[in-house]
């Protein structure tokens, strides 16, 4: 139960046994992303000081090399997961391929695997608009104390435990689901502390916001074109308001509040999509459900789609049920 006042720690603590595999493991785990999510932060933070204190590839006054912030928060966080010996495998965006944990150590009880993307919109960072971090969390498939394979990282995103993000914003925010509906939590800086600030959150069923690169239309396929004149239309409470942020995080956190639609459609620059199934579209598709929102292909739910490789691409429509369905309307009828 939530009450005033409430950390993300005593949240944790207080939901655990809520959770139907209640080793205390994926609790352990969260916990370890709530402080990497805190360092990532601070370094966030000081991102407009780089003229002043050196960019990527200088050499710092204590020696140390200025790593791009993005390879800095993947190095963060799977530093933290890794010394603190909490998941057997994480893949991430800026890895080639997953890294393997102690896995094949007998001793090594550990049953989960994580996927992030370690800065989502970093393209952001230079002019000081928000950025992100997406994590998914499933259990592994192959037996504990063995090595985890790729099976272990292909598996379908209704298959996830828990997932989440965080927003480096105006406030910095922890945004999870362990499948029990959505919670938020506010950092306060000065003291270094999530406090629980939405608790279940919920996509409004309809919007009036639809966030998408417009710059690309040309190239979208004819249902999403349709779908974008339809939002643009003068009709009860349309026109829609448009805006894209280039962060999905950052979209994602706006809508699920006011509610609206987020796409990233398959283009002929993209003829796949560019969003990540596995780091970015699944845990907000996750989020989203647990929101009472929806995310599809288009065609397909995200959650459904049986993934094939870890850095795969698809097309993502998310947000507000209504509009979800309604873009897909138009994409059936192209
Ligand atoms: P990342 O910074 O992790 O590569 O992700 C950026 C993603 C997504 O967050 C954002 O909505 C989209 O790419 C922006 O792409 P465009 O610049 O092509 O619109
Ligand atoms: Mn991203
Ligand atoms: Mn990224």
């Amino acid at each position: 139960m939530s009450q005033k006042n409430q950390t993300l720690g005593e949240f944790i603590i207080e939901n655990q046994s809520s959770f139907k595999y209640t080793s205390g493991e994926l609790s352990r785990l969260i916990n370890s992303i709530r402080l990497a999510a805190k360092v990532v932060n601070h370094e966030v933070n000081k991102a407009g000081l780089v003229d002043i204190i050196g960019a990527a590839g200088d050499t710092n006054i204590q020696g140390e090399d200025q790593q791009k912030l993005d390879v800095y928060a993947n190095n963060k966080f799977i530093q933290t997961m890794t010394n603190r010996n909490i998941v057997c495998g994480i893949a991430s965006e800026e890895e080639d391929d997953f890294i393997s944990i102690n896995s094949q150590d007998e001793n090594n009880q550990n049953k989960y695997i994580v996927l992030i993307d370690p800065l989502d919109g970093s393209s952001n960072i230079d002019v000081n608009v928000s950025v992100g971090t997406i994590f998914s969390i499933y259990r592994r498939v192959t037996p504990v104390g063995t090595p985890v394979t790729i099976e272990d990282f292909l598996q379908k995103g209704s298959q996830q435990v828990a997932a989440g993000y965080v927003v480096y914003g105006t406030s910095t925010m922890l945004v999870y689901t362990t499948g029990d509906g959505v919670n938020g939590f506010t950092l306060n800086p000065a003291i270094g502390t999530f406090y629980l600030s939405h608790p279940n959150m919920e996509f409004p069923e309809d919007g009036t916001i639809y966030s998408v690169n417009e710059g690309n239309y040309i190239h979208f396929p004819q249902g999403i074109k349709n779908y974008i004149k339809y939002c643009q239309m003068e009709e009860g409470d349309r026109p829609y308001t448009s805006r894209y942020i280039g962060s999905l995080v950052s979209d994602f956190h706006r809508n699920v509040i006011k509610g609206g639609i987020y796409m990233y459609p398959k283009s002929s620059k993209n003829p796949t999509g560019k969003l990540r199934l596995l780091y970015e579209c699944n845990p907000m598709a996750l989020l989203a459900e647990q929101a009472n929102g929806k995310a599809s292909d288009g065609f397909t739910r995200i959650l459904d789609i049986e993934p094939t490789e870890l850095h795969q691409r698809v097309p993502f429509l998310c947000g507000s049920k209504n509009m979800v369905e309604k873009a897909e309307s138009f994409m059936r009828d192209a």
